[in-house]
C-alpha cells in the first residue's frame, strides 16, 4: 500500500528514485509524484497513472537534484487525481512529504489548520500531516545546538497523530537534509557509500546499497549528505542495527519471463529447497527450527494451536491446520486476522499462537498478533521479509527464505508456507505418536517436493491451452475435499485477483447444498480429483456436475481412472505423500489463472484496486 523513495547523496536524485519507484510499483499504481529539493526551491511531478508515465513527465520538465522523495499511491482518502497524488507541500512552500498509511485523526487537525489560514489542494490526510509540521515548524525556536528544527517541527507532530505512517519529509530551509518516520508502515534506510536512501522495503535500495538499517515504530531518522541519526518520538538516541540483505537486485528482477508471476511460479522449486535447507534433523525423522525460541518441553505443553492470517496465506493456515490435526492430533483453530483482532474470541490457556504473512507488513496480522500478545500468548511468525514488523515483533518465527515476491499474485510464498506448515505438523507429530520411520517417510517426501513441482510445472503448455478454452467465461466453481478443500479456495481467490473472473471455492460436497444452482455450460468447474480413499466420492460430485452440462477441469493424480466423459479436460499431477500434495495441487491452478489472465489481456502483476502488503486496514 503505497510505495515511498528518499535520496539523499551525491548523484541524481531523481534517476535513483524513479527507479526505486518502479520496484516498488507493485505496493500502489494508482498515481506517482517525485519531488526535488534544489537551491532553496521544491519542485514537484506528479501525475495520476503509473511510474512509467511519471517518467516522461519528469523528462519534461527537467527535473533535477541531488536531494528528493517519491511516491507511488494506493488510494485511500481522496480519489486517484492529479491532486490527490503525493508529494504534497505545505501552504506556506516550506515542506514536501510523502506518506504511506492512515491519519485517522486528520480531519480534526485540517479544521485546526483551517482555522489558522492554511490551504489545502487535496483531500488527502497527507497534506494535513505536512501541513501541521509547517505549523509547528514556525512556533519552534532556531536552534545553534541540538536536534534541528526541522526534525524538532517533525517530532511534535508525529506526536499528535493518530493512524499510520511511513513518511519522507524535505524542508527548504536545510538544504540536502531529509527526515523519515514510522509507524506501522514499513520504512527502511539504505546505507550507502556517501549517500542514504529511505524506502518502504528493500527492493527500492538493494541496487545501491546492501547494508540497511531497519526502522521501528516511532523512530525518526534524520539524514544529511554526510550521515544519518536515528531517535524516538521521546527525543532519545537510538543506536542503529546495519543488517545486510542476504539478496540481490537480479532477485527482484524478472528477467526472460513476461510477468513477475511467471518467474514466481516457476522459481518455486528452487524456493522449496531454499525454504527447507537446514531444517530437518540429523537422524533424517523430523523437522527442526532455530528461530521458534521454545523448548520442546514448551512444545509438548501445548494444547491447541491458533493461527491467524489473511488472505491467500490463510489458505495457507487452513492447509496447516489440516495436517496438524491429521498428524499431530493437537486441536487447531484458524482465523481471518482481520475478524481475530476485534473478535475477542475465548483462546484454551494452553495455545500457541501463530501469524502468516509474506510481507510481514500486513496491519490486520500484525494487530491479530498485538492482540494475542496483549492477552498474554505467545505468538510465532512464519513471514518472508527479514526484519517486517511481523518478525520483529513476534516471539519467534520461521522465515520463508524464498526472496522477494513481488508479483500481487502471491505464488512462492504461498507453497513455501504450506511447505512450513506441513513441517510444523511433522515436528509436532514427531514429538507425539508418529513413529520414527514414518517421519523418515515423511522428511523423504518433503525432500521430494521441489521435483514434484518441477514434474507438476512441465504441464504449463497444456495448461495454456485449456486457459485458452476456459478464458471467455463469467463464473468458475474450484471444488476440493480435506487439505485440497482451502486449495480450491486459493485456486479461486488467484482466479478472481488477476482475471476478474468471479470464482467461488467450496468443499466438493457442499456444492449440492446451493452453488450447484449456479451450474450449467456456462459456469465451468475446477475439481481437485487426487488417489484418496474418498476419491469415489469426488467422482460422484463431478457427476451431479456433468448431469448438469457443466464443463469440469479435473486436476486428477497420475494414473487415475475417471469414469469416460466425465472431465472435459484433465490436468495431471504426480502421486504424492498426503503433506505434499496441497504443494503440487497449487502449481495446477496457479498456471491456470495466470494464462487465463494473460488470454484475456489482464495486467498479471498489478491487478486493479489491489496492492501487495495490505498496511491499511
Ligand atoms: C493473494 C495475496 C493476498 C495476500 C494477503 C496477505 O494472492 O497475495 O491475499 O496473501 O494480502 O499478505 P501477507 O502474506 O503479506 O500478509
Amino acid at each position: 500500500m503505497c510505495g515511498i523513495v528518499g535520496y539523499v547523496g551525491k548523484q541524481n536524485a531523481v534517476a535513483i528514485i524513479l527507479e526505486g519507484l518502479k520496484r516498488l510499483e507493485y505496493r500502489g499504481y494508482d498515481s506517482a509524484g517525485v519531488c526535488v529539493e534544489k537551491g532553496r526551491k521544491l519542485d514537484v511531478v506528479k501525475k495520476t497513472g503509473r511510474v512509467d508515465r511519471l517518467a516522461k513527465e519528469v523528462a519534461k520538465s527537467r527535473l533535477s537534484g541531488t536531494t528528493g522523495i517519491g511516491h507511488t499511491r494506493w488510494a485511500t482518502h481522496g480519489g486517484v487525481t492529479d491532486a490527490n497524488a503525493h508529494p504534497h507541500v505545505s501552504s506556506d512552500g516550506r515542506f514536501a512529504l510523502i506518506h504511506n498509511g492512515v491519519i485517522e485523526n486528520y480531519a480534526q487537525m485540517k479544521k485546526f489548520l483551517l482555522g489558522k489560514g492554511y490551504t489545502f489542494k487535496s483531500e488527502t490526510d497527507t497534506e494535513v500531516l505536512c501541513n501541521l509540521i509547517a505549523y509547528h515548524y514556525a512556533k519552534e525556536p532556531k536552534r545553534a545546538k541540538g536536534p534541528s528544527r526541522f526534525v524538532e517541527s517533525v517530532r511534535k507532530t508525529l506526536r499528535h497523530v493518530e493512524g499510520t505512517y511511513g513518511i519522507a519529509v524535505l524542508c527548504v530551509d536545510f538544504p540536502g537534509e531529509i527526515v523519515g518516520a514510522r509507524k506501522a508502515s514499513p520504512l527502511i534506510l539504505g546505507v550507502g557509500d556517501q549517500e542514504y536512501i529511505l524506502a518502504s522495503d528493500a527492493s527500492a535500495l538493494v541496487s545501491r546499497t546492501q547494508n540497511v538499517v531497519y526502522l521501528k515504530d516511532g523512530e525518526i531518522a534524520h539524514l544529511t549528505p554526510k550521515a544519518f541519526s536515528i531517535s524516538t518520538l521521546d527525543q532519545d538516541d537510538v543506536s542503529p542495527v546495519v543488517d545486510t540483505i542476504t539478496w540481490s537486485v537480479s532477485d527482484a528482477e524478472k528477467g526472460a519471463h513476461a510477468h513477475f508471476m511467471e518467474k514466481e511460479i516457476f522459481e518455486q522449486p528452487t524456493a522449496l529447497e531454499n525454504a527447507m535447507r537446514g531444517r530437518f534433523s540429523a537422524d533424517g525423522s523430523t523437522a527442526q527450527f532455530g528461530g521458534l525460541n521454545i523448548t520442546p518441553g514448551e512444545f509438548r505443553e501445548i494444547e491447541r494451536f491458533m493461527f491467524c492470517a489473511c488472505g491467500t496465506a490463510w489458505h495457507a493456515c487452513l492447509v496447516t491446520e489440516h495436517l496438524i490435526e491429521r498428524f499431530a492430533r493437537i486441536p487447531v483453530e484458524v482465523d481471518y486476522a482481520s475478524e481475530f483482532r476485534y473478535r475477542n474470541s475465548p483462546l484454551h490457556p494452553r495455545t500457541l499462537f501463530f501469524v502468516m504473512s509474506q510481507s510481514g507488513e500486513t496491519i490486520d496480522t500484525l494487530a491479530a498478533l498485538r492482540e494475542a500478545k496483549r492477552k498474554g500468548y505467545r505468538v510465532m511468525a512464519v513471514n518472508n521479509v527479514v526484519g517486517s514488523s511481523i518478525a520483529r515483533e513476534a516471539d519467534g518465527g520461521i522465515y520463508q527464505h524464498v526472496g522477494p515476491e513481488v508479483g500481487v499474485a502471491s505464488t512462492k510464498a504461498f507453497t513455501s508456507q504450506l511447505l512450513i506448515g506441513a513441517m510444523i505438523a511433522l515436528y509436532l507429530a514427531r514429538m507425539r505418536d508418529m513413529s520414527f520411520s514414518d517421519g523418515v517417510e515423511y522428511v523423504e517426501a518433503l525432500k521430494g517436493a521441489p521435483d514434484l513441482v518441477r514434474h507438476a510445472l512441465k504441464q504449463a503448455p497444456r495448461i495454456r491451452e485449456i486457459a485458452r478454452k476456459y478464458a471467455g467465461y463469467h463464473d468458475m466453481l474450484f471444488l476440493g475435499r480435506l487439505s485440497l478443500f482451502p486449495l480450491a479456495l486459493e485456486g479461486a481467490l488467484k482466479l478472481k485477483e488477476i482475471s476478474y473472473i468471479h470464482a467461488e471455492g467450496y468443499p466438493a460436497a457442499e456444492m449440492k447444498h446451493g452453488p450447484i444452482a449456479l451450474i450449467s455450460e456456462k459456469c465451468p468447474a475446477v475439481f481437485f480429483a487426487p488417489k484418496s480413499e474418498i476419491f469415489s466420492k469426488i467422482v460422484s460430485s463431478m457427476q451431479e456436475i456433468k448431469a448438469r452440462k457443466g464443463p469440469i477441469i479435473a486436476i486428477a493424480t497420475e494414473g487415475v481412472e475417471l469414469p469416460k466423459g466425465v472431465a472435459d479436460d484433465v490436468i495431471p499431477i504426480p502421486d504424492c505423500h498426503e503433506a505434499v500434495l496441497p504443494i503440487v495441487a497449487a502449481i495446477p491452478v496457479q498456471l491456470l489463472s495466470y494464462y487465463i489472465a494473460v488470454e484475456r489481456g489482464c495486467d498479471v502483476d498489478k491487478p486493479r484496486n489491489l496492492a501487495k502488503s495490505v498496511t491499511v486496514e
